[in-house]
């Protein structure tokens, strides 16, 4: 969909005044004006100062980038172990006693590691690593709830040479076992549960489950969290008390290229098959270091709260490797944000004087729906700087955030980036930038973007497109795991040489970006990146299923919520018991978060006459729209039809 063909969103943004930096924000403030100029000057240069200063490199560098469209290496030459740059060099320099995390579990318990506890932790998770038969190059795969364990074993991976690929907790067994497959991953770390909203999630039963279908998973280390029972399998499964307790509590780093994977993280695009997106390590460490300290204003004493799950690229990024490496205190929160009760959060704002926090547009739609009376309760003064990420903000709900647990004091950044960015590039500059509720304003210094028409010319101040990035940058991907020409294709052949977001973007007449959401086959439900496509195959892997047409639609919370289309096989009939089987089925083969929120049983799909499924028409019908040209239709009928029902339509 073009988006000339999506005003109700550039209405929507319509624009509600600007924010200056406070003053006294600015005075203090980390990033400076001369930060553009220097970047500007030459980009190479600036990313190679701050990674020289920023960064300790076992051997230094020699070459800042070396750029062959479209694989970039960046610091080549150079040789580091990120777990050293997160916690060892901390320590060395008299840090060891500074709180890296406060961890918060759902139930109320909780957890303190200083830089010191996390090192050694990280370490005899890596000895242990080793003694499982981990070595450098071999991936683990990691599904853990927001528990310690989960940054532990993080860095233990790093620390080691061995990339990690960490799937969020909430996707299914199948979803797990086609991750480890692509991965070939060796070793599974896994716990007997988590907790959310109070009731347990199944871990290990998944993971038991993926199991059964993954032949290269010799290991799985299982870690306590729940307690309750668990089958374990004699010769694969062990317990992490068993095997990671007892080791040693030094594990010397191994020192790796800088274009050494650091991890891979799977993501979705416009087919069933998540990408497996590929980070190396030095220039994802800069990168993430550099945006952290300057666009959240990290000062020493800061507690650093990013609420996203670490299962996501925020979380890699935001809560492990850039705080960590900028020795910053942060704090974990295991489970619901209505657990147990609206004000969980701010309670934990209140007790840890949480100075920063980053969070989604959702959660803060969420918050902004149960009412202001929950965040008022408690003493939110702790707060300087707030931050969004994951989808476009509503103003409404920009205004909302920074008036209600910002106080209007706090700097909002809406920050844009990618799983495949590593970092942010779309960015206001606390103290430097002034802010206009919706808009993630401009690119983070050096780097480069633009918005193009549908012939790929760069529109003016007011005019709207597809955002493109148009220079590397240090975090960049560096590729789809074991598929270089998926990566060419899907990134780099919309627009030749130049990388597409699949992002639409209009600039207003002062060059402010403002981002529109996807224009591809992709949804953005909650903040999370969930393919049409992929959502599609697991309807008709049911046995009633016929075919299945999914959109998205416009959601006041979670931004876009999930419209399926489905259609029956002969001889099946709808009923409201086979849409909840429908619906469990996706859960049961993606995850809960790709549970359809509106099904509907169709007659037909609107198809053009050389096939193709009309999804503009779809959408139109999801949303209630007038309907336009419908000429092109190879059966007129079927659009009324689908129409009339979807009036039917139950949520
Ligand atoms: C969307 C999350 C508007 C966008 C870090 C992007 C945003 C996709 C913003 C990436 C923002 C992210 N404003 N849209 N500030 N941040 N997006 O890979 O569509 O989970 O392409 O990475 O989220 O989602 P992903």
């Amino acid at each position: 969909m073009s988006v000339e063909q999506r005003p109700e969103i550039v209405t929507l943004m319509a624009e509600r005044g600007s924010f200056d930096p406070p003053a006294a924000f600015a005075a203090r403030a980390n990033a400076t004006p001369a930060l553009y100029d220097e970047a500007n000057a030459d980009f190479e240069a600036f990313w190679a100062r701050e990674a020289r200063e920023r960064v300790d490199w076992e051997t230094p560098f020699h070459t800042t980038l070396k750029w062959e469209l479209p694989f970039a290496e960046w610091f080549v030459g150079g040789r580091l172990n990120i777990s050293y740059n997160c916690l060892d060099r901390h320590v060395e320099r008299g840090l060891g006693d500074k709180v890296a995390y406060h961890w918060i579990g759902e139930p109320g318990d909780t957890r303190t590691f200083t830089f010191r506890d996390l090192l050694v932790e990280v370490a005899r998770c890596a000895n242990a690593l080793k003694e499982l038969g981990v070595g450098q190059g071999d991936r683990v795969a990691i599904y853990l709830p927001m528990i310690p364990e989960l940054p532990i074993a993080m860095l233990a991976c790093a620390r080691i040479g061995a990339p990690h690929t960490v799937v969020f907790g909430g996707f299914s067994a199948e979803a797990l076992a086609g991750r480890i497959n692509d991965a070939e991953a060796k070793v599974l770390i896994t716990a007997d549960g988590g907790y959310r909203r109070g009731n347990i999630v199944p871990l290990k039963q998944s993971a038991d489950q993926a199991m059964q279908e993954t032949p290269t998973v010799e290991r799985c280390i299982v870690v306590r969290r729940t307690g309750h029972e668990v089958p374990m399998t004699a010769g694969r499964d062990l317990w992490w008390d068993d095997v990671v307790e007892r080791q040693a509590a030094e594990c010397p780093p191994v020192w790796v290229d800088s274009e050494h994977m650091l991890y891979l993280l799977y993501t979705s695009g416009t087919t069933a098959r998540p990408k497996g997106i590929v980070h190396t390590t030095g220039g994802y460490l800069v990168g993430t270091s550099v945006t952290h300290h300057y666009i959240f204003d990290i000062k020493p004493d800061d507690v650093f709260w990013c609420a996203a799950d670490i299962g996501w690229v925020t979380g890699h990024s935001y809560i492990v490797y850039a705080p960590l490496a900028n020795a910053t205190t942060g704090i974990i929160y295991e489970g619901a944000p209505d657990t147990p009760a609206w004000d969980r959060w701010w309670q934990i704002v209140e007790d840890y004087k949480v100075t920063i926090l980053y969070t989604a547009p959702t959660a803060i739609r969420a918050f902004m729906k149960q009412g202001e009376a929950w965040p008022a309760k408690h003493d939110l003064g702790s707060l300087r700087l707030l931050g969004t990420v994951g989808e476009p903000i509503n103003p409404e709900a920009w205004l909302w955030y920074h008036l209600n647990i910002g106080g209007e004091r706090c700097p909002v950044v809406d920050t844009w980036w990618q799983t495949e960015t590593g970092m942010i590039l779309i960015t206001p500059l606390p103290g430097i930038t002034r802010t206009k509720p919706g808009s993630a304003t401009f690119p983070f210094p050096g780097v480069g973007a633009a918005v193009l028409d549908s012939t790929g010319q760069p529109v003016g101040p007011g005019g709207g497109g597809y955002l493109v990035l148009t220079r590397p940058y240090p975090a960049m991907l560096r590729g789809i795991y074991k598929d270089p020409e998926r990566y060419r294709q899907t990134y780099w052949t919309r627009f030749d040489g130049t990388y597409f977001t699949g992002d639409g973007a209009r600039l207003d007449t002062d060059g402010y970006f403002w981002l529109l959401g996807r224009v591809d086959d992709v949804m953005n439900v909650a903040g999370h990146r969930i393919s049409t496509i992929e959502v599609e195959s697991a309807l008709v892997d049911h046995p009633a299923v016929a075919e299945s047409a999914v959109v998205g639609k416009t959601d006041p919370v979670v931004g876009q919520a999930i419209f399926a289309y489905v259609i029956l096989k002969a001889g099946r009939q709808p009923s409201d018991e086979l849409a909840v089987e429908l619906r469990e089925h996706v859960a049961k083969v993606i995850g809960p978060i790709a549970k359809p929120k509106h099904l509907m049983f169709a007659p037909d799909l609107p198809k053009t006459r050389s096939g193709k499924i009309m999804r503009r028409l779809l959408r139109d019908i999801a949303e209630g729209r007038a309907l336009g040209d419908t000429t092109t239709l190879a059966d007129a009928g079927v659009v009324e039809t689908i129409r009339t029902e979807s009036g039917r339509e139950e949520d």
